[in-house]
C-alpha cells in the first residue's frame, strides 16, 4: 500500500473520494464493457442468421434487444458519473466473439452442431458479462452510488438470463439432436 504523500488525509481518502483512482479505475471499465456491449450488439444479428433452430434465433433475437437497452443503460450511466459514453477496445470480448466465427466458418449450416457450437460461444460471452457486471456493481456500491449499482444488477440479472435460457435451450434439445448427427469424414 502506498503512502499517501500530497497532505491527504488517509482517513479521507478512501470510497468517498470524488476523483479517487477507484473512481478512474471504475469509469474506465464502464468504456470497456460499453464497448463490449456495442461489439455484441453488432455479433448477435450473425449469430442469428447462422443459427438453425427457431428457439435459438429466437434467444438471439430477444437478447439483441436486451443488449440495445443494456448500451442505453450505460449511457444513463455516464451521464450520472458527469461522463461522456466513450467506448475503450475490449480485447476480451473482442477474442471470444472471433471465436465464436470461427465456429460458424467451422461447422455446417443447418446443423443442431451448429447450435451447440453458437450457444457455447455466446455463453462465453455471456460469462465475461456476468463477470464485468457483477464486479462493477460491486465497486459502484464501494463508491457510495447505489444509484449506479441498481442499474448495473438490471443488467447482470439478464445476463444471468440469458445464460440459463442458452443452457435450457442446450440441455433440452439441441445437445440431443447434435450427438444424433453423424460426423463428415
Ligand atoms: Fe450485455
Ligand atoms: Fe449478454
Amino acid at each position: 500500500m502506498a503512502t499517501a504523500t500530497k497532505g491527504a488525509t488517509p482517513k479521507n481518502s478512501g470510497a468517498g473520494a470524488s476523483d479517487s483512482m477507484l473512481r478512474e479505475f471504475f469509469v474506465d471499465e464502464l468504456k470497456d464493457i460499453y464497448w463490449a456491449e456495442k461489439h455484441i450488439m453488432k455479433t448477435l444479428p450473425k449469430m442469428k442468421r447462422a443459427a438453425t433452430t427457431d428457439k435459438l434465433k429466437a434467444a438471439f433475437e430477444k437478447h439483441l434487444e436486451q443488449t440495445r437497452k443494456q448500451v442505453e443503460r450505460l449511457e444513463r450511466i455516464f451521464t450520472k458519473m458527469g461522463e461522456t459514453a466513450r467506448g475503450k477496445k475490449c480485447e476480451a470480448i473482442e477474442g471470444i466473439v472471433k471465436e465464436g466465427e470461427g465456429i460458424i466458418e467451422e461447422t455446417e449450416a443447418g446443423t443442431a452442431t451448429r447450435d451447440v457450437g453458437l450457444i457455447l460461444a455466446a455463453q462465453k460471452v455471456e460469462h465475461y458479462e456476468i463477470s464485468t457486471y457483477g464486479g462493477l456493481a460491486q465497486l459502484a456500491r464501494t463508491l457510495g452510488r447505489d444509484d449506479v449499482a441498481k442499474l448495473l444488477e438490471q443488467t447482470l440479472a439478464e445476463e444471468k438470463k440469458t445464460d440459463l435460457l442458452l443452457t435450457d435451450i442446450a440441455e433440452r434439445s439441441v445437445n440431443y439432436q447434435a450427438a444424433a448427427e453423424p460426423a463428415e469424414d
